[in-house]
């Protein structure tokens, strides 16, 4: 098992991974359950192919799962969801010092953590991440969320938790897009500051994808690795850091809502192509050589994941998605920052971006050939 510290002042945890962890669940959370029932916050899919495990092993521990299962997808971070949710930890009983459990994937996360964040002013809440993007992105680092009519992610808070158990096994029931989706933010840490990380996914990406268990280690333990330094730097996302987490989803974004944040695309599979159009915009304003753009897009197309928003279809133009952009919750006065690299590993933030340019980057994106 690999065990990463994330030192945040006032509240440092650990984030454990390995294979087993949710049929050790007693053990490994050891201390912090306080009460024989457990409430559990989950998804139908999730509670289908692991709940029965995490109930054997609250069973053994001499503990009961209570459960709370919300319909899979992104409409369960809702503000229905989350008032729903509040109301059945009321009535469970739970007190600010007890443990709620979020296990699921970013959904289950953001909406449960959001919810432990505002109950009774701030619970404890332990992440048992069951998605390849929720182990190395969306449970560490303490962003909650949920949606309003507004847009994405738009209300929520910064509460950390109190342990992040990854366990490996689970994704072996995860759908191979789901993985592939997840694994974007894998690449997204070698693309932003970890060259030879990058290089790591050239050579290992396919067999980690495919289930190699010491290559799934490696990649959900160096990337979390990566997140804790970031965060521990710039928890708040203050200090131009932590935006950096950000490559590829400006872009991103802008596909996800004119695909509607439907299945048409996958949060994971709008960062990777928002990669491939931030290493290629940055190469058009001479920032980057063309070929390492290129190479991050092959590197995709290799992976066998989308890396050519032509083969979207989208039936709009550039300044369609620039459109989507000027509602991003990253609008500061006017301005919208966007995450461009120097090189493969050397992302930086800046607000220097004419939008017309990007509307004219995306209208060639959008015509060409696939
Ligand atoms: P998700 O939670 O919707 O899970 C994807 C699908 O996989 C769901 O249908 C789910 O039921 C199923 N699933 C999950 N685990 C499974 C398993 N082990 N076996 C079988 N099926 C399984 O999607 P996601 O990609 O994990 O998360 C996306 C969300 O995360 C978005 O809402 C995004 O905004 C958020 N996010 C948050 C952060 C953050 O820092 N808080 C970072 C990135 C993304
Ligand atoms: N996923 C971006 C962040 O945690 O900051």
């Amino acid at each position: 098992m690999a065990v990463i510290p994330v030192d945040i002042a006032g509240a440092p945890y650990e984030v454990r991974i390995g294979t087993g962890l949710l049929a050790s669940l007693t053990e490994q959370c050891s201390g912090r359950l306080r009460k024989r029932r457990v409430p559990i916050v989950t998804d139908i899919r999730v509670h289908a192919a692991w709940g029965a495990v995490v109930e054997n092993a609250l069973r053994e521990g001499g503990h009961e799962a209570v459960w709370r299962v919300l319909p899979p997808g992104e409409p369960s971070k809702s503000w229905e969801q989350l008032a729903a949710t509040v109301d059945w930890l009321l009535a469970e009983e739970v007190e600010r010092g007890d443990h709620i459990l979020a296990l699921g994937g970013g959904v289950i996360g953001d909406l449960t953590g959001f919810a432990a964040a505002i109950l009774k002013r701030g619970c404890k809440f332990i992440q048992l991440p069951t998605t390849l993007l929720a182990q190395v992105d969306s449970s560490v680092g303490g962003k909650t969320a949920i949606n309003t009519g507004a847009g994405k992610n738009l209300v929520g808070a910064f509460h950390q938790p109190a342990l992040v158990l990854a366990d490996l096994a689970v994704l072996d029931t995860l759908p191979e897009r789901e993985l592939k989706a997840g694994y974007a933010e894998v690449v997204k840490y070698g693309l932003l500051g970890d060259a030879e990380f990058f290089a790591w996914c050239d050579a290992n990406g396919a067999a980690m994808l495919a289930g190699d268990p010491a290559l799934r280690e490696y990649a959900v333990a160096h990337s979390v690795a990566a997140k804790a330094r970031i965060v521990q730097a710039d928890e708040k996302e203050t200090l131009g850091l932590r935006a950096l987490l950000n490559l590829g989803h400006t872009f991103g974004h802008a596909l996800e809502a004119q695909t509607g944040f439907s299945d048409r695309l996958l949060h994971g599979e709008g960062v990777a192509l928002g990669m491939v159009l931030a290493a290629r915009f940055s190469a058009r304003r001479g920032l980057l050589p063309r070929a390492s753009a290129e190479h991050v897009a092959r590197h995709f197309a290799e992976i066998g994941m989308m890396s050519e928003i032509a083969a979207l279809g989208l039936n709009c133009d550039g300044q369609a998605l620039v459109a989507h952009m000027l509602h991003d919750k990253k609008m500061d006065a006017g301005t919208l920052p966007f995450v461009l690299m120097r090189g493969i590993g050397d992302a930086y933030l800046t607000k220097d971006v004419d939008l017309e340019e990007v509307g004219e980057f995306l209208d060639e994106e959008l015509q060409r050939s696939v």
